[in-house]
């Protein structure tokens, strides 16, 4: 599809600008409040909850696969998604498709994707969660320029913006991605991470699933093909004519950051789309699943649960860095923005007819459901996790060489609301850490709200919070973790194998747009 311009862009509809009723006060949520947004209202129709069917998202096939090197292409363009009964969403899709499409790739396997931008603005592509050398990491300032460059004469800045940044640099029209893959089996994402416009580029379409898989857990015989279910939550909200609703101060997405008003604090749905169908419904067999779920929301926090419970509780088998140790039994899982939960559940203890429901016990209203399982006559296959699943390696905060501080807070950006790190807004130019590759380091990370703390490279291990031990959902390879307010946290980390210049971020998308970031440069 021909690259629309800019104007084309705002006519359709694909962002909204100032004025939208806010629906809900917990804008800068306290200890009380289980997210720190505010929430938009629909203007639209919208469905009846369960009425509507799940979908998957489409896997990309690669182009070419000789060399040991999986190629793809990829291209990001304006599409419309049927989203709600009769009404057309206009979207930045990669692959035109919200979510984009998935990519499954192996370890070892490295993975090239040439990623076209056919959209009128820039990108910029993160594989979150991978373990990437830095100039394929997609770092804020690395834009893919359109091929159209007319929207530039308006916005001279960016030019600057991006002239003033050291190495990588930006290119026109397309980049190659490489990515190595020595990495474990995981559900990694990518999405667009531009500079201060991330929050809306997500929320209009662009983020898909990519998926790792190794002998390691091909070896543990996890139910797979239509027993392994990639969820995608994202919280979105609807204009009147389907379009998404995103309070950006300026609509273009271009010239000044930022949204508007209370929803500095993050932008909050009233829709729950789960791969990009609201409040859906699943036929599924009486035996065991594995569900993948992503929290792919820009502000909400989550908690998941089972209703009625299966018999033998959520099993998490793995997180964002892959498989745990062991298994463990939840009743409920709190998951915050960009975390992923791997678990398998088994539907064979209820009654065929059954209707389980996936909740959000803290989401009000319709916002209090997620999807809906019904469960079928057909026996499926059980599967028991086993007791170890994977040769885990633990970082022993003892073996630290280096412990470093660092405080997630409000605080004013350019004059505005916005967010900070240890006192500094994001510059590209400031590094905050020099670690040093392979040394085990301790971050103490502070938060006075909400901050799911994400970090790029390598994934990490919660060492306590507060004075206390790692929380229930801690365990394991960890790339964010979830602060809550006035929390304090303990990490230990490890970097490896990639030198260069890295951001670690708040993965609520507003807080990261709104300057919640900082850069570490590993050293050899
Ligand atoms: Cu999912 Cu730096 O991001
Ligand atoms: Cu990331
Ligand atoms: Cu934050």
């Amino acid at each position: 599809m021909a690259a629309l311009n800019r104007r084309a862009f705002i006519a359709a509809g694909v962002t909204v600008g100032v004025g939208l009723a806010v629906a809900t006060p917990f804008v800068l949520g306290g200890a009380g409040q289980p997210s720190t947004g505010a929430q938009l209202r629909s203007r639209a129709r919208l469905p009846r909850p369960f009425s509507m069917t799940l979908r998957r998202p489409p896997i990309l096939k690669p182009t070419a696969t000789d060399g040991g090197v999986d190629r793809y292409d990829m291209t990001a363009h304006l599409a419309t998604a049927t989203i709600l009964p009769g009404l057309r969403t206009p979207i930045l899709g990669f692959g035109g498709v919200f979510p984009g499409p998935t990519i499954e790739s192996r370890t070892g396997r490295p993975v090239v994707i040439r990623h076209r931008n056919a959209l009128p603005i820039p990108l910029v592509v993160h594989l979150h969660g991978g373990h990437t050398p830095h100039d394929s990491d997609g770092y804020p300032t690395d834009y893919i320029y359109p091929e159209d460059m007319t929207y530039l004469d308006q916005h001279p800045s960016m030019d600057h913006d991006a002239q003033a940044m050291p190495a990588g640099g930006t290119t026109r029209g397309s980049r190659v991605y490489t990515y190595p893959q020595r990495q474990r089996a995981a559900m990694l994402w990518y999405h667009d991470h531009r500079m201060d416009f991330t929050g809306p580029s997500v929320w209009h379409g662009l983020a898909g699933l990519h998926i790792v898989r190794d002998d390691e857990e091909d070896a543990l015989g996890l139910p797979g093909g239509t027993s392994e279910l990639p969820l995608v939550l994202t919280d979105r909200a609807f204009d009147a004519d389907g379009s998404f609703l995103y309070p950006s101060v300026d609509r273009t997405l271009v010239g000044t950051p930022g949204v508007t008003g209370d929803f500095v604090a993050g932008v909050l749905g009233d829709v729950m789309l789960v791969n990009g169908v609201p409040w859906p419904v699943t036929d599924v067999s009486r035996g065991s699943y594995r569900l993948r779920i992503l929290n792919a929301c820009n502000a909400r926090r989550l908690r998941l649960r089972l209703d009625p419970p299966p018999s033998d509780g959520i099993v998490q088998i793995g997180t964002e860095g892959g498989l745990l140790g062991e298994p463990l039994t939840h009743e409920a899982f709190e998951l915050a923005p960009a975390q992923r939960l791997d678990a398998v559940v088994d539907f064979s203890g209820y009654r065929p007819g059954t209707e389980v429901t996936l909740v959000d016990d803290f989401g009000d209203g319709a916002m209090g459901s997620i999807m809906r399982f019904r469960i079928g006559d057909a026996r499926g296959v059980r599967f028991t996790p086993p007791s170890t699943l994977s040769a885990f390696e633990r970082l022993h905060p003892s073996a630290a060489t280096v412990t470093r501080r660092f405080r997630f807070q409000r605080g004013s950006v350019d004059h505005r609301n916005g967010w900070i790190i240890d006192g500094a807004p994001f510059s590209p130019t400031t590094i905050a850490a020099r670690p040093r590759l392979g040394a085990v380091e301790v971050w103490e990370l502070f938060a006075d709200f909400h901050h799911p703390v994400h970090i790029h490279l390598d994934p990490f291990q919660v060492v306590g919070r507060g004075i206390q031990g790692p929380g229930p959902y801690d365990a394991g390879w960890k790339d964010t973790i979830d602060l809550r307010p006035g929390e304090q946290a303990r990490i230990a980390v490890r970097f490896t194998d990639h030198v260069g210049r890295f951001v670690f971020h708040c993965h609520n998308l507003e807080h990261e747009d709104m300057a919640m970031m900082a850069n570490f440069e590993t050293v050899p």
